[in-house]
């Protein structure tokens, strides 16, 4: 039976920046929670409480939200990945945690829950790879199946051949670590590619379906979707202080010591951390995620949203479909517009509808600022007062 697990979590995430210039992308928060912790949450409800934990860039942060895992009902290692080159060698530095046994790999920045993981430990198979049927597998490794078996992964294909892919969750044994030593030699450091030459090599990998839950997160407007997906779940739970006149209606999970002051509007599901101070006076509709030490000041409006923790939000604004960075302090009167807009994040150009804005981490927006559709703003950048603002801007920049 399988034991233990290892989560690759040494990986940037660039294509979700701003949100990972100060953090590893497993730190994102969704629904106030870092994508890790569900992956580590997912892993115990299976019965699995050894995890080994590769960390790289930004590891800090994970050290001290995970720690040695008792908070989780974990027993948490960690090895360190000097350099990221590749999810082959970042499983290659937890080699000595595993020896004999078999073991499970897991990315650190996919949300999973256990009804995907039992299924995988529970197949008698050595090598096994969880797969899932996607509406768009060209963004991942697309994989051909043939009775069961793996016959063939393809990383990213322009036309992909069938329309599963691989969740990157693998039940592994030993034999993996030879063929990751010599895959290393050549040069590959890639899982896929290694996964594909133990293939080559006659490997029997076999194929189980994801029947639970799985999702990504590669670009920031996917924050807003598994944002809005994961809240779907939560139940209602209040603590702090709800003054009078306040209005609450569905799922809402309000967080210690927080204040709502008179005259709030909530409607669920939305979560809010501990230690906030919101209103009087404030809507904020479904889907939004509000985390610890966050203030809202007085008529202001938020939908769709996440606002990471020490956000501050003047009176009057307007936060639709956005993601607003750690520690980010806005003036009143600001607005996000939501609309359609076409990105371009490293060197491919996506159509996205309905979108907001994404402001980075100690960013400070003056008063009267409007953020067109889709405007991506780095981290601690300064807006001056009255600024209409679109397109992208670059970390550390003044706009004037
Ligand atoms: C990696 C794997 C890919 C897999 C995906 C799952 O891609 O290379 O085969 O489908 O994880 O999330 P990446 O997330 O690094 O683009």
């Amino acid at each position: 039976m399988i034991k233990k697990a290892v989560i690759l979590a040494a990986g940037e995430g660039t294509r979700l920046k701003p949100f990972t210039e100060n953090a590893p992308k497993a730190m994102i928060p969704v629904a106030n929670k870092p994508v890790l912790e569900y992956v580590v949450n997912a892993l115990v409800k299976s019965g699995i409480h050894n995890i080994v934990i590769v960390i790289g860039y930004k590891k800090e942060s994970i050290l001290e939200y995970f720690g040695d895992g008792n908070r989780f009902g974990a027993e948490i290692e960690y090895v360190t990945q000097k350099e990221q080159v590749g999810t082959a060698h970042a499983l290659l530095q937890a080699e000595e945690y595993m020896g004999e046994d078999g073991f499970l790999v897991l990315p650190g920045d996919n949300i999973i829950d256990e009804k995907g993981i039992i299924p995988l430990i529970k197949e008698k198979h050595e090598m096994v790879l969880l797969v899932k049927k996607h509406s768009q597998p060209s963004k991942y490794g697309v994989v051909e199946i043939e009775e069961g078996v793996v016959k063939n992964i393809m990383e990213k294909p322009v036309e992909a051949k069938s329309n599963i892919v691989s969740t990157g969750i693998y039940k592994l044994d030993k034999k993996i670590w030879g063929i990751l030593h010599d895959c290393a030699k050549k040069g590959i450091y890639d899982l896929t590619n290694v996964i594909q030459e133990a293939i080559g090599r006659g490997h029997i990998l076999k194929a189980v379906e994801n029947e639970g839950k799985w999702m990504d997160i590669v670009y920031p407007w996917d924050l807003i979707h598994v944002n809005a997906k994961i809240l779907q779940e939560i139940s209602y739970s209040t603590a702090g202080k709800i003054e009078e006149n306040v209005v609450i209606k569905g799922k809402v999970c309000i967080g210690e010591d927080t204040v709502i002051r008179s005259g709030c509007y909530i409607v669920g599901p939305v979560v809010i951390g501990k230690n906030c101070e919101i209103g009087p006076n404030v809507c904020i509709f479904p889907s939004t995620s509000i985390g610890d030490n966050v203030t809202v000041n007085p008529f202001t409006e938020i939908k769709n949203s996440i606002l990471m923790e020490g956000v501050s939000i003047g009176s009057n604004s307007l936060i639709l479909s956005s993601v607003i960075g750690k520690g980010c302090f806005i003036g009143t009167h600001f607005s996000t517009i939501s609309g359609g807009s076409i990105l371009k994040i490293g060197d491919e150009y996506t159509e996205v509808e309905n979108i907001g804005a994404f402001v980075g981490d100690g960013t400070v927006i003056k008063s009267n600022v409007v953020l067109r559709p889709a405007t991506r703003i780095g981290v601690e950048c300064e807006i001056e007062v009255g600024n209409v603002v679109g397109g992208d801007i670059r970390s550390r920049c003044k706009v004037v």
